[in-house]
């Protein structure tokens, strides 16, 4: 998608072959600052740091990092040590250990000498593939959106949660793929933008995506949404998720619990945007079962902004001796979905159409 009109991805590699470029999310929306990672290391320091952030691009650069690995190390032991170090970086988008396990499945069939090559096209392979799944989650979803506005005969009011744009994927984003697919064909829309506490994914990411795209959108305090929809102000939610699991529960950020209680509450659609590499079959019972990542409690007692004179301040919100606490997902039931917007097309959150998308080829 595009920053002052140039199109970037959040993520590419170096024609070299040996490194990957990623932005440097952590300073958005105030700078733009593009980062080279050459190493494993520096790759596991971006995820766990968030420089790169979003379940589907933390896969892919995931990937890239083995990639960077098995150019340095191509022996198996530390390909398989190399693998668990990046995985336990964040435990709850199962996009992560999803990639990750697929390269070294392909690594571990290669000879040492030629792994370098295979797990640098791999990885080109998962990131190009992200990209055409959202491409299509977001043909999909405009269909959905073009239908809505037309029995509505108005402008659209979308409702999203956290950053499931371009920047928290290789593209297109997911949630928001169908916002920018069906903004391009003309439909009128307006999206409300959760802000998204603690580190404000909605305010600092998804407000300057849509800004760059030209999409009309407010963005709102986090506790605003059910009002708002008690008020006919919200015509449709979609969000993106971390993990969905076999019974169609759906984990993402934190907050999203509470935004589906309140839409289902006053009959407003909440559909999450799932690639099906955030499909995690082997788990069933999302709020018993998925793990769910605690960050460091500064994150709640500190905000970072722009100051007056322009410089990058973290300030302190909270009394120095307040704990806190931080808990970065929660798990939506199924039964509160309206659906999942997928590459495939859009399932009903249910075991067995969830069964039958994955038997679809
Ligand atoms: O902690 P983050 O910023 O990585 O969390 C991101 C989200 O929860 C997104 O909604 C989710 O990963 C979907 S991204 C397409």
């Amino acid at each position: 998608m595009k920053v002052d009109n140039k199109h970037y991805c959040s993520i590419w590699h170096a024609e070299t072959g040996r490194s990957v470029y990623v932005i440097d999310q952590r300073w958005l929306p105030h700078r733009f600052e593009v980062k080279e990672l050459t190493s494993i290391e520096a790759v596991e320091i971006a995820i766990r740091e968030m420089w790169v952030r979003g379940a589907p691009l933390i896969g892919a650069a995931a990937a890239y990092g083995m990639a960077l690995l098995a150019l340095s190390d191509p022996a198996s032991a530390q390909l398989e040590e190399g693998a668990a170090f990046l995985k336990a970086s964040r435990p709850t988008a199962v996009n992560l250990a999803w990639a990750v396990d697929r390269m070294l499945a392909l690594l571990m069939q290669k000879d040492a000498a030629s792994r370098a090559a295979a797990a640098w096209a791999e990885a080109a392979k998962i990131a190009a593939e992200d990209v055409a799944a959202n491409n299509t989650i977001g043909v999909h979803g405009a269909t959905l959106l073009h239908e809505l506005a037309l029995r509505l005969r108005r402008p659209l009011n979308v409702l999203t949660h956290c950053n499931a744009g371009w920047l928290a994927t290789v593209d297109w984003g997911t949630a928001l793929a169908p916002v920018y697919k069906a903004h391009a064909q003309g439909v009128r829309l307006h999206v409300w933008v959760d802000e998204t506490r603690p580190r404000n994914q909605g305010a600092s990411l998804t407000a300057w995506e849509l800004g760059h795209e030209g999409v009309p959108h407010t963005v709102i305090a986090d506790n605003a949404g059910g009002h708002l929809m008690q008020h006919g102000m919200v015509d449709i939610a979609i969000v993106g998720c971390d993990r969905v699991t076999a019974s169609g529960d759906v984990c993402n950020k934190i907050g999203t619990y509470l935004k589906a209680l309140a839409a289902h509450d006053n009959g407003v659609p909440f559909y999450a945007a799932m690639p099906f590499a955030t499909l995690d079959m082997t788990l069933d019972d999302g709020v018993r079962e998925i793990p769910i990542e605690e960050r460091s409690a500064r994150e709640v007692t500190h905000i970072t902004g722009l100051a007056a004179d322009e410089r990058l301040v973290e300030v302190r919100l909270t009394p120095a001796g307040s704990a806190a606490a931080n808990f970065g997902f929660d798990v939506t039931p199924h039964r509160l979905m309206t659906g999942l917007i997928t590459e495939k097309g859009i399932y009903p959150a249910t075991r067995k159409a969830l069964a039958a998308a994955c038997a679809k080829i």
